[in-house]
């Protein structure tokens, strides 16, 4: 059978180019354009990347329609109700849950990489006391690489997979060290004998001076968001991630760029925008007339929590976070906000601008509400997201850094800007 191609004719010379198709496994089949610019002279032009895959990758894969997604081909639904956010991190890691043993060494490896260098600590010193965390862990997770130097060499897949190790251990004990900067408290070292999402309850919550026991309430709704935020194909900080590191950037840089990224209202900073809106919209009451605004063409508004580039359906992940929500608020109270946002989706859900254009809620529509209920501030919501993520971030980079032909990431573009021109004298400028 001949190569499946799509011909495209330009019609100011009549010239064809045949460009070849490439199945996907699952989602749609793609066309390289590579060839684009030596046949026709041409570049493809797609703002926002909504009709562009950047790359192939086996990590991840999310079915917009059908509102689907995996992580190395299992769903997300099993993987939330059967396995630990440490598996997870195994499976997008090394491409496969691992068993007994392997979970074990795994475990092992990461809760002995959570320490971080005493002078790092120095480092918080150095913030506002009232600097947002995000800002925090932005400047933090860059200066790593000034600590980890000795195992840097990006071609050496040992180095790579010792720093995948260190980011996602020392991600929570950094989270939680920005938050007790915040609130003016000593930093606590996390314990050997506690969970990943123990330990970062354990190190925000606990202070010297009492024991401090960790609510498995609170550590297995960490461990399910956290699942869940693991990874997302290429979403803007994975794609940051990745564009970083195809200049040969060390990993830390890299992911201080997702973090950074991540930071977006757009993006991961959707939860706190969620929970300010929530707050903002007030009662019940208010509902319809915030429709009406995230309805209206002239009005920038948009409802928080909905709406996704990809899914055209519910997002399985807020379908999740939502049942969780509800055996969080059964221990921890019911919290008005909830009331809020169920209406709030009800009427969204039944509203024809919403259903036009498939806006359904998406994962951080309710996980802001189960960081409320933990006791965890605002500001802290998109730091979450951040540790949760940071597992994926990783996984895309060392992906990218074994492909055999990596290139530097370079777009790019159509310009605008003025014809050529003199440079005219100064005392001539207007
Ligand atoms: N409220 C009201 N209208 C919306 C919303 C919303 N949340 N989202 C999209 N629309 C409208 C938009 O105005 C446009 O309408 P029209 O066709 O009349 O111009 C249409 O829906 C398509 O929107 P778009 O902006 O072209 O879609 P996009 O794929 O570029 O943007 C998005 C996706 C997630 C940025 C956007 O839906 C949004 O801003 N949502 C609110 C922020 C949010 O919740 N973000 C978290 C995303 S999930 C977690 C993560 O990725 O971190």
């Amino acid at each position: 059978m001949s190569e499946a191609t799509v011909t495209v004719t330009d019609n100011r010379t009549g010239k064809n180019v045949a460009l070849s198709i490439k199945d996907s496994v699952y989602g749609e089949a793609v066309v390289d354009i590579a060839g684009l610019p030596k046949e026709l002279g041409l570049f493809s032009y797609d703002p926002g990347f909504v009709a562009t895959a950047s790359c192939t990758s086996a990590i991840t894969f999310l079915d917009g329609p059908k509102g689907e997604l995996m992580y190395r081909g299992y769903p997300i639904e099993q993987l939330a109700g059967k396995c630990s956010y440490i598996e997870i991190c195994h499976l997008l890691l090394n491409g496969e849950l691992p068993n007994t043993e392997q979970l074990r060494k795994f475990k092992h490896t990461i809760t002995y990489h959570t320490m971080l260098n005493e002078s790092l600590r120095n480092f918080f010193n150095g913030f506002n006391y009232d600097a947002h965390p995000m800002a925090m862990m932005c400047g933090v997770v860059g200066s790593l690489a000034a600590f980890y130097h000795d195992k840097l060499d990006i071609h050496d897949a040992e180095h790579r997979m010792i720093t995948a190790h260190r980011l996602i251990a020392k991600m929570p004990t950094i989270a939680a060290a920005c938050y007790k900067h915040n609130v003016g408290q000593p930093i606590i070292y996390p314990r050997n004998d506690l969970s990943y999402c123990g330990n970062l309850v354990y190190t925000m919550f606990a202070t010297p001076c009492e024991d401090y026991e960790v609510d498995p309430v609170a550590e297995e709704a960490l461990d399910i968001l956290f699942i869940l935020h693991a990874d997302h194909e290429q979403n803007a900080s994975t794609s940051t991630v990745r564009l970083a590191g195809s200049t040969g950037a060390n990993p830390y840089a890299c992911i201080a760029a997702g973090v950074a990224c991540l930071w977006g209202p757009a993006h991961g900073g959707a939860n706190e925008a969620v929970l300010k809106q929530l707050a903002q919209i007030g009662s019940v009451a208010n509902i319809d007339r915030y429709v009406a605004k995230a309805k209206d063409r002239n009005d920038p508004f948009r409802l928080m929590g909905f709406g996704h580039r990809v899914y055209r359906n519910f997002d399985p992940r807020a379908r999740l976070v939502k049942e969780t929500c509800h055996k969080v608020l059964a221990k921890y109270g019911n919290d008005p906000l909830m009331e809020l946002a169920m209406r709030l989706e009800d009427i969204a859900l039944k509203d024809e601008f919403f259903i036009e254009r498939k806006l359904y809620p998406n994962v951080d529509f309710y996980s802001g509400i189960i960081y409320k209920a933990l006791g965890i501030p605002v500001n802290m919501f998109t730091v979450m997201f951040a540790v949760a993520r940071t597992v994926g971030w990783i996984s895309h980079w060392m992906e990218m850094m074994t492909e055999p032909n990596q290139k530097i990431g370079r777009p790019r573009q159509s310009y605008s800007g003025p014809q050529k021109r003199d440079v005219p004298p100064l005392v001539e400028r207007k």
